[in-house]
Order: C-alpha cells, then structure tokens, then sequence
C-alpha cells in the first residue's frame, strides 16, 4: 500500500482537488483507494458528495478513541463513495478542536499511521488530504505517509506559502531524524498570463529537483467535477487538466523517485 500526503499550508492551491483527481486517475488503473480528509472544513467529503453531518462517525471519533483502536471501529467509520473502488475516511468540523484537546500529548502524531496500518489489506493507495494549517492534523499526515504531493498555486505569493510548506517539512523531518520526499506540482498554470510563466520559471530556479517536470493548467472542468460529486476523471476524462494529473501519476509511480521522468 501506497500512501501519499497532500499538503500545504496555503489555502486554495489546489490540494483537494489533487486528492481527488489523482484517486479517480488510480482507481481507472485497477487501484483500490481510500481517500482520507484531514480537514475540518471537509471539503473532499463534499466533494465526493458525502455530507459530514449525516454520517455516524469521522476521523475525529478516531482521535478520540485513539487509546482503544481496533479494525472494527477504523472500518465503521471509513464509507464508500459513488465511485466504486473509492472510499473515503470523513472529516467533521469536530477536528478542529484537536489541536486544543489533544495536540499536546505525546504519540499523537502517529495516530493516523496506526489507523492506516489497520486497513492496509484493504487498500492499494491511500491519499491524504491536508487542512491549509500547521497543526496536529499535519502533523499525523506526514508522519503516515510515503510522500508528499506539495501543489503549488503558479502566482507569487503562493510560492511565499511554498518556501513555509518546505521549511515545515524540513523541520518536521528534522525532528524524526528523516529527509521526507516530496515532489512539487505546479497548479492553475495560464500559459497566457506573465504571473504564471514567472513564477514557473522561480520554481524552476529554486526547485530544480523536487519540481516536478510539467504542469496542471487551468481547466473549468475541474469546477463542474466538484459541482457533479465526481473525480475529474469520471466526470471528463478527456480534460486537458486531468491528461495532466495523469502524467503527474505516471511520475509518482515511477520507482525512480516521481518528480523527474
Ligand atoms: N487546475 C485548476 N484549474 C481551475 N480551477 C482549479 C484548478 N485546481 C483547482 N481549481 C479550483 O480552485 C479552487 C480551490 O481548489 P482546492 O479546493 O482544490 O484547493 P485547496 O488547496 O484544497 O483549498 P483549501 O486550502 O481551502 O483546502 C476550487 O474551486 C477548485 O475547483
Ligand atoms: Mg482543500
């Protein structure tokens, strides 16, 4: 099992819409996913048109029972979505209380990795999907996976947010004694604006090595994806940002290391 974060702290880049369009793109490949939302705000739920609200349980439930997991209190939460072969672990507005209630004791950074643990046999590609905060949440997601998909927004002041996103992972990764892989992708890209060519070409300078080697460019379709409660590549698999998305998972599952092919 497979399991990649999508993170960074600067909100609107396009994280959860790289969760969703990278998980529709595996399950066309056979993969059996779980999409997991970290984010209080529980916008991948909406997205795959689980409402937060109507469900018994969510990821929260599992933080707070985290002295007493077992496999079948992991599995009563994660729900299955209206694409087959997708699941998804819900997030409710209750995980924003985490940070106050339980980000201060120790062992709850590796709460999600156990949580995953339990339900490897289940799944081919688990892919996280962050909140725009550093907090315990963050924390837990890069603790559990493989590596980190950092989308980047191509204008200047999401590349600020990138130089903060790299520093928190330099110094979370510090402090377990690891260097965490992690592939830069460039998102809304207009070919047509200089805002875009510029800030590509300030990514190219900055990054040359975890930058990955294309670009998502701006697509409407991805909006009318979200609005239809499908992953861009049930929706319109013919779209130019999902043929992207699916050149960015041929490079993340390349066993060379992703971000050059
Ligand atoms: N390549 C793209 N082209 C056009 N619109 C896009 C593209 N990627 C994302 N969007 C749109 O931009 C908005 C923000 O995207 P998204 O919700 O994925 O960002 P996010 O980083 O998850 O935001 P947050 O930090 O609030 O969680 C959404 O309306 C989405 O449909
Ligand atoms: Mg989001």
């Amino acid at each position: 099992m497979q399991v990649w974060t999508v993170s960074n702290q600067k909100g609107g880049v396009g994280k959860t819409t790289t969760v969703v369009t990278l998980a529709g793109l595996l399950v066309k490949r056979g993969y059996r996913v779980l999409a997991v939302d970290t984010d209080p705000q529980a916008s991948l739920g909406y997205y795959l048109g689980v409402d937060p609200d109507e469900l018994p349980g969510s990821l929260f439930d599992l933080f707070r029972g985290h002295d007493r997991l077992d496999l079948a209190q992991v599995e009563s939460v994660i729900v299955p979505t209206g694409t087959p072969q997708l699941d998804l672990l819900p997030a409710s507005t209750a995980l924003a209380t985490l940070d106050r209630t339980l980000g201060t004791q120790d062992g709850m950074g590796l709460i999600l990795k156990r949580v995953l643990a339990m339900v490897a046999h289940r799944y081919d590609a688990v892919l996280i999907d962050c909140p725009p905060v550093l907090g315990v949440l963050m924390i837990n997601a890069l603790a559990a996976c493989d590596r980190i998909v950092v989308p980047v927004q191509t204008e200047f002041l999401a590349l600020k947010g990138l130089d903060r996103m790299v520093r928190t992972l330099d110094m979370v990764g510090r402090s377990k004694g690891i260097r965490y892989p992690f592939t830069i992708v460039p998102t809304m890209f207009d070919k047509r604006t200089r805002a875009s060519l510029q800030a590509l070409t300030a990514l190219t300078q900055k990054y040359p090595r975890e930058l990955w080697h294309s670009v998502i460019p701006v697509d409407t379709r991805f909006r009318d994806a979200s609005q239809a409660h499908l992953p861009p590549s049930h929706f319109d698999a013919g779209a130019r940002g999902v043929q992207a998305y699916d050149q960015l998972l041929d490079a993340l599952l390349d066993p060379q290391g992703g971000a050059h092919v």
